[in-house]
């Protein structure tokens, strides 16, 4: 099994790479492709060549959740290759992708400006766009499906950590109000190796935690390694801290953080962790 990530904030040492605030992967099994995210602006095709990635033989398409940074490339991507792979969404993915960014004008991150207002951070396609180009939609209202032999696909994440709040300025608009994004639109992928699951992560807004204890129990499986978005950019010290020390009890052999992770913790994993990478767009993992 092989695992790519074709585009996310950090570069590495591959400077002929696009990089940008988003993510995207690419996982080859032996029986099936499988695109998972697409990025913010569809530059990660742009990095396909020189990574060896066919976008031709995607056979899947699974969207964490709702965000720009997340599905930004869907669109090019549909309107560049003629493919109709499957595509795996959460139930709530549509029905909750109205979302917002509330900022008082003084955090910087990419979705903000200098202003206080809410942004829209959502998709820019509907239902309709995807069933035009002849996809078939499989909402994922179970909290475990397989997808494949050997990936399956989480949800409806238990919130056993009660120190991973959610961000009160990640909103969804319902009518005419602003209510805090419950992020039940959070779909994982993990795939079964010889060496136990490797977890992939988005974006982690239920929680990092809540996330791979959920999977650890309802899979009975060990975890080997967990790799993507850890949404700890937001997150105080007193909670970086707390979340590695609960990761090393998991015994988790590696650890690839990506996107959303923030300099502050992964200064903090390197510090702290020794199974702990950086991982920046073009990483390949063979397991
Ligand atoms: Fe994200
Ligand atoms: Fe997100």
């Amino acid at each position: 099994m092989k695992i790519t990530t074709i585009i996310e904030n950090s570069l590495g040492d591959k400077n002929e790479l696009y990089n940008e605030h988003g993510l995207s992967f690419f996982i080859e099994t032996p029986k099936c492709n499988i695109l998972f995210d697409t990025g913010k602006t569809g530059d990660f095709i742009e990095n396909t060549k020189d990574l060896h990635v066919d976008l031709n033989k995607v056979d899947y398409l699974v969207l964490s959740h709702a965000h720009y940074d997340h599905c930004g490339g869907v669109r090019r991507f549909l309107d560049t290759f003629n493919v109709h792979p499957e595509m795996y969404i959460s139930e709530k993915f549509f029905v909750n992708s109205d979302k917002y960014h509330y900022s008082d004008g003084n955090q910087k991150l990419d979705f903000t400006s200098s202003d206080s207002e809410y942004r829209y951070i959502g998709i820019d396609f509907d239902e309709s766009f995807i069933r035009d180009k002849k996809i078939d939609i499989n909402y994922v209202n179970n909290d475990m499906v397989k997808l494949s032999d050997n990936v399956y696909v989480f949800t409806n994440f238990e919130k056993k950590y009660d120190f991973e709040i959610s961000n009160p300025n990640m909103k969804i608009k319902q009518g005419e109000e602003y209510i805090i994004d419950p992020f039940d639109d959070e779909i994982v992928l993990a795939v079964d190796t010889k060496k136990g699951l490797l977890v992939l992560l988005g974006c982690s807004h239920p929680g990092i935690l809540n996330i791979v204890d959920t999977i650890a129990k309802r899979t009975g499986k060990n975890i080997y390694g967990v790799i993507g978005g850890t949404h700890l950019v937001e997150a105080n010290e007193q909670r970086i801290s707390k979340t590695i020390e609960c990761l090393k009890e998991m015994n988790i052999n590696i650890i690839g953080v990506s996107h959303c992770t923030g300099e502050n913790a992964t200064k903090m994993f390197e510090q702290n962790c020794e199974n702990f990478f950086v991982n920046c767009t073009g990483t390949v993992l063979e397991v």
